[in-house]
C-alpha cells in the first residue's frame, strides 16, 4: 500500500543553518506518528516540510504520492499549527465556519461538522463567545476543532495537547484513535510522554537527527528500558557518544 507520508533523506534548515539531517519516515494510512524532541530540535520544521510550507534543502517529501506543496492534497489535510491563527473579533463558531468554508465543506454539512468538531474538544458551550475572550487552552482547542472540521484524510497537528487538562486529553486521544481506525492518518508533535506512548510510531528528534524510531513497544525493547522517557535519554547518550567520536 502507498504511504500517506513519505519523507526520504530530508535535510532542512533556514538559510545556511541546518536544522534537520537525514530524516526519513514512512507513514501508512491510519497510522499515528508522534514526533518528540526537545524545544528547538526541529519538530515544527519537519511538520512545515511535510505541509510543503518549506521546500527541502535536500531529499524528498511526498504526501499521498504527491510532492508538496499541492493544493488538491492540502484540501485533504487538517492542519493545526503551533501558533493559533484565529480571528479574535469573530466567535468560535464563526471561526469554524470560516475555515470550513475555505476548505470546501458543503453548506448542508456545515452545522453537523461544526457540532462534531467542537464537541470533541468540549467547546460547544463556548461557541458564541468571541475568540479574543478565550483562554490559551480554549484557543488551542478551537485550533484542533478547525483541523477536524473538514473531515480530513490526514491530520497534521503541531502540539495539539498544550494547555489541555488530562481528562480532555484522554477524550481527544479517544477521538484520534477512532479516526485512525476509520483510516485517517495522523502526524503530531508533543512534549508529553503520555501522548507519545499512545502513538503507533514514535520518532525522536535531537540535535537535528532522528535518534530513535519505531513503535513504543519496539523502542522499549530495543533500549531495554521501562518507559519512553528513558528511551529518549538512552538514545540521546548514544548520539552524544557518537558525536564526540567524530
Ligand atoms: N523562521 C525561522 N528562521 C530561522 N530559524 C528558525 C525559524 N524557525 C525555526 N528556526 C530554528 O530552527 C530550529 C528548530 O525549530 P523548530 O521550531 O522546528 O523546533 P521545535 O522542535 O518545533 O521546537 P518547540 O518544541 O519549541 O516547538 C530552532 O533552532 C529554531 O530557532
Ligand atoms: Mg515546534
Amino acid at each position: 500500500m502507498e504511504n500517506t507520508i513519505l519523507v526520504k533523506d530530508l535535510q532542512q534548515g533556514y538559510g545556511k543553518t541546518i536544522v534537520l539531517k537525514d530524516i526519513s519516515l514512512a507513514l501508512k494510512q491510519g497510522e499515528i506518528l508522534a514526533l518528540i524532541g526537545p524545544s528547538g530540535s526541529g519538530k515544527s520544521t519537519l511538520i512545515k516540510s511535510v505541509m510543503g510550507m518549506k521546500l527541502p534543502q535536500k531529499g524528498t517529501v511526498k504526501v499521498l504520492g504527491t510532492t508538496m506543496p499541492n493544493r488538491k492534497i492540502l484540501s485533504k489535510i487538517g492542519f493545526m499549527a503551533q501558533n493559533d491563527a484565529l480571528y479574535g473579533q469573530l466567535t468560535g463558531k464563526e471561526n469554524l465556519e470560516f475555515f470550513a468554508e475555505l476548505q470546501g465543506v458543503p453548506k448542508k454539512e456545515m452545522a453537523k461538522s461544526i457540532t462534531y468538531s467542537a464537541n470533541v474538544v468540549n467547546l460547544l458551550p463556548h461557541l458564541n463567545k468571541y475568540v479574543k475572550d478565550y483562554s490559551g487552552g480554549m484557543k488551542r482547542r478551537l485550533s484542533l476543532a478547525i483541523a477536524l472540521v473538514t473531515n480530513p484524510t490526514l491530520l497534521i497537528l503541531d502540539e495539539p495537547t498544550v494547555g489541555i487538562d488530562p481528562e480532555l486529553r484522554q477524550q481527544i486521544w479517544k477521538e484520534l484513535n477512532k479516526l485512525s481506525k476509520a483510516g485517517v492518518t495522523i502526524l503530531l508533535t508533543t512534549h508529553v510522554m503520555e501522548d507519545a506512548e499512545q502513538a503507533d510510531q514514535l520518532m525522536m528528534i535531537r540535535k537535528g537527527e532522528s535518534i530513535a524510531q519505531g513503535s513504543p513497544k519496539q523502542l522499549l525493547k530495543q533500549f531495554d528500558v521501562a518507559n519512553i522517557e528513558d528511551v529518549f535519554i538512552k538514545a540521546g547518550r548514544v548520539q552524544d557518544a557518537r558525536l564526540d567520536n567524530n
